[in-house]
This record gives C-alpha cells, structure tokens and sequence, in this order.
C-alpha cells in the first residue's frame, strides 16, 4: 500500500529530528510531486517516495551502504508499495551496487540531489529568500564546482534519463520549492 501523507509525516517525526533533514525530505516531495504531474505520474506515490527517502539517515549517516536498507525494513514490514522502496534504494544506488532502473527511481535521486544546490544558492542571496532566487543563478551555481562542493552534479544531470532538460529541470525544482517556502522557512 501507498502511505497517507499524514502517515508518512508521522513515520518522519518518529524517525528524524526536526530540522534540517526534515525540511529536505519536505523540498524532494514538492520537486517529486511536479516530476510526477510533469511526466503524468502518480502525484501521491511520487511524493511520498520523496518524503520517506532518508527516513534512516540519523541511523545510516556514517554507514553509507546500509542507506535506504534499514528504511527498506522499516517500510516492507508496513506493506508499503514496492516501487517506492524501490525508488528509495536507488537513490543510493552507487553505495549499495544496486541499478536504477524506473523513471521514480532516477527522479527520486535528481530531486532529492538538487534541493542542496537550490538551498545553498538561497543563501548566499542578499536577502536569503527562495523567492528571490532566479533559475539561471541555478544554472550558474551548477557549473561551479567549487559551489557546494557536497551536491553531486552528475545525480543532478540524470534528470536528462527521463527526458526533462536540465533547465527545465532547474525551474521545475526551484518552482517546487519555492511553493513550499514557509515549510522551508527560506
Ligand atoms: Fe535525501
């Protein structure tokens, strides 16, 4: 079964403190719900794979190959849908050898990949506010390697493995989140 979204913000607060990790999960389920709408996906499942993809990072932080695998657990022993913990281990598909192999698994890990770049690019705004934030500051902030040295641009450009041009990429992303921006307090 797919987890209700209030289920699944239930899980969150069990499993993660509040901050920063939590307002993360928040950004990859606004980018994934516009993925989904964007390639006519199923908006719920999307965004629910985006809210529960680090559900064990406070656990897996220092165990890279063991991300997404004690989530798997956590998740099949609920009867969650597969395809969502799919998605989930893919997003770490270079820890855990494993192959991405849906377009939700390579959205997950482009969406949930971005939102470092987006948030990083906010806060060196004057006024550090995400509305503020032109897409084409994206753009440039993405070709400087020395920028956020941390967000891998390769996961960022495999959004061009479900047909979305990195710049139509950029503004779908930041349009997301720039819709959530309250959750986001940005
Ligand atoms: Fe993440």
């Amino acid at each position: 079964m797919v987890p209700t979204r209030s289920h699944a913000l239930i899980l969150i607060d069990q499993y993660l403190k509040p901050g920063s990790l939590k307002k993360h999960v928040l950004a990859t389920e606004a980018i994934m719900r516009a993925l989904a709408r964007r390639l006519g996906h199923n908006e719920d499942l999307w965004g629910i794979a985006g809210l529960l993809h680090d559900l064990d990072y406070e656990e897996t932080k220092d165990k890279p190959q063991r991300h997404g695998l004690v989530t798997e657990n956590i998740l099949k022993e609920k009867g969650t849908e597969e395809s969502i913990i799919q998605a989930i281990k893919a997003h770490n598909a270079e820890s855990l050898n494993i192959e991405r192999k849906t377009e939700m698994d390579y959205a997950l890990t482009c969406a949930e990949t971005i939102t470092g770049l987006i948030v990083a690019t906010t806060l060196v705004y004057p006024d550090k506010k995400i509305a503020s934030v032109k897409p084409k500051s994206i753009r440039k902030r993405m070709k400087e390697k020395a920028f956020a040295q941390g967000v891998n641009r390769d996961l960022i450009r495999l959004c061009e493995k479900i047909g979305i041009p990195l710049d139509e990429f950029i503004d779908i992303s930041l349009r997301a989140m720039q819709g959530i921006a309250s959750d986001l307090e940005l």
